[in-house]
């Protein structure tokens, strides 16, 4: 079945960015139409997909756009507990604050201040609505790069969500992160998770992954110096890593095989 809503978690630094540019280049060089969300705090997508640093000069995270906060949402961000609308207009936001590069829009939402027990405040009610929109109302092909949780995603969008990808990588941490991250999704309602295992130097990475991993796995990225060099150039990582397009094009053909 053909995937339209991928989303993509893990723990910081095991490949989210990588696995999310390589998804959106190769659909979009199949001729969908694609939209990549940066939802990560910590940034990046738009430098691996190659976006030219100019265009990304030019993108504004919705979360620090002050002025449309209070204008949709009735509060100004950063503030709580006061009075503001929770289904904010959203749907013009896509393409008046997106750019767009060989086939794909990308969107940054931005950082959330956080406090002890989650934001219940403006900002992060009007990043939620546009998740939802996209999600639900859009008909691109998404790419929602997260961090290591479900932030933006509730119990209205899980079921539009084709395929919840949590990237892994030989090593305890990212396995106990995908643990955390699988008990979020089910909460919410997400059931359709599934692993990929990242920075696979060789059988017994792949062994040890597999028997610890408390996802199903679909399949596995070498580790691939060619994907680090581009990170260092601060380039897109498709032209530069044909070997993990590859694999990365092994994965799709597993997704839909689902
Ligand atoms: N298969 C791989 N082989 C080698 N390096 C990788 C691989 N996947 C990711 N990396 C590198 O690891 C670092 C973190 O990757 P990134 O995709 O930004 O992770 P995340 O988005 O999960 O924080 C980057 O420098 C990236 O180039
Ligand atoms: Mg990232």
């Amino acid at each position: 079945m053909p995937l339209n809503k991928i989303a993509v978690s893990g723990k910081g630094g095991v490949g989210k960015t990588t696995l999310s540019a390589m998804l959106a280049h190769i659909y979009a060089r199949r001729g969908r139409s694609v939209i990549a969300i940066d939802a990560d705090p910590a940034g990046g997508l738009a430098e691996a997909l190659g976006f030219p640093p100019d265009l990304v000069a030019q993108v504004t995270p919705i979360a620090e756009m002050d002025d449309l906060i209070y204008e949709r949402t009735g509060a100004k961000p950063g503030t709580s507990g006061g009075f503001f609308t929770i289904n904010p207009r959203v749907d013009d936001i896509p393409d008046r604050f997106s750019v767009s590069y060989q086939g794909i829009r990308f969107l940054r939402l931005g950082d959330i201040e956080v406090g002890g027990s989650g934001c219940i405040c403006p900002e992060s009610a009007l990043l939620k609505a546009l998740v939802t929109h996209l999600i639900l109302y859009r008909d691109e092909l998404l790419i929602l790069d997260m961090e290591a949780g479900v932030e933006h995603l509730g119990r209205a969008t899980a079921r539009a969500v084709d395929a919840f990808l949590v990237v892994l990588e030989p090593g305890r941490r990212s396995l106990d992160t995908a643990r955390r991250v699988r008990q979020l999704a089910a909460d919410i309602g997400i059931t359709n998770v599934y692993a990929v295992g990242n920075k696979v130097r060789g059988e017994s990475d792949r062994a040890f992954l597999q028997e610890h991993s408390p996802v199903p796995i679909l399949d596995y990225l070498s580790a691939n110096t060619e994907l680090t060099e581009a990170d260092m150039r601060g380039e897109g990582i498709f032209d530069a890593a044909p070997e993990t397009v590859e694999e990365v094009e092994r994965i799709i053909v597993a997704l839909e095989a689902l």
